[in-house]
């Protein structure tokens, strides 16, 4: 299952590609913002950290599909790398999700909120779609349910697109989307971190150099100068 950081804080980027196997990061419009640094320097930036080769996800900003198309050619040409254009699943994204599947050019089909759209931006050609869990959620919709039958769907029709889940704010959503077998999850560096974090996990860990303490004494902090 695919990890992916959904930031755009250099900080938080750093911190979680030195310490957790993730294979990319996703940004939008609103994630960009916050940052309030120019745009393409700081996805330069995140390309760095990450590495070329690693996945890194851009949206488009305009509405109609050659506009989208422009924006894309420009984005691989300025970025490259292993750049995947982020383009929102209305009827002139299908249309850009088409004509840059011709063009080469790999998309992720976001806003995703029904396995209907699902279904129609894989057969235009998207390589992933990004099913919105917590905001369907809030709309008194089941997220976890929505990629259950986008996973399913895909398989059964033998589509070659792959599920990035979007939009987490628990690790409950997280868990739920992993059983139903998503091939990956993007999400907030708080929501990654807290997928390990356990209090009990905490205390155990505190009791076990405490035990070594009893016996080797305080100055032997380490397997490595204990004799
Ligand atoms: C990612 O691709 C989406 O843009 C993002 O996950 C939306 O998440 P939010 O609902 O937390 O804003």
């Amino acid at each position: 299952m695919l990890l992916v950081i959904d930031s755009a804080n250099i900080e938080s980027i750093q911190d979680l590609a030195e310490c957790f196997p993730v294979d990319g990061v996703t940004t939008n419009p609103a994630i960009i913002t916050k940052e309030k640094k120019p745009f393409l320097p700081l996805l330069k930036e995140i390309q760095s950290i990450i590495g070329k080769e690693r996945m890194l996800f851009v949206q488009v900003l305009q509405e109609y599909a050659e506009e989208m198309v422009k924006e894309a050619v420009y984005l691989k040409e300025e970025i490259g790398g292993n750049l995947y254009i982020k383009i929102p699943v209305t009827a002139e994204g299908i249309k850009a999700i088409k004509q840059l599947k011709q063009q080469g050019i790999r998309t992720l089909a976001t806003a995703i909120y029904t396995p209907m759209q699902a279904l129609v931006a894989a057969k235009a050609g998207a390589d992933f779609v990004a099913p919105y869990v917590n905001r369907i959620d809030n709309l008194a919709g089941d997220g976890v349910q929505v990629v259950r039958d986008i996973v399913e769907a895909f398989d059964r029709c033998q589509l070659p697109c792959q599920v990035l889940a979007a939009s987490f704010k628990n690790t409950q959503q997280v868990h739920g989307v992993g059983l139903a077998g998503v091939h990956g999850v993007t999400a907030g560096p708080k929501i990654l971190k807290s997928l390990v974090e356990h209090p009990v996990t905490e205390s155990n860990v505190k009791q076990f150099v405490e035990d070594w303490k009893l016996f080797y004494g305080e100055a032997c902090d380490s397997v490595i100068h204990t004799q």
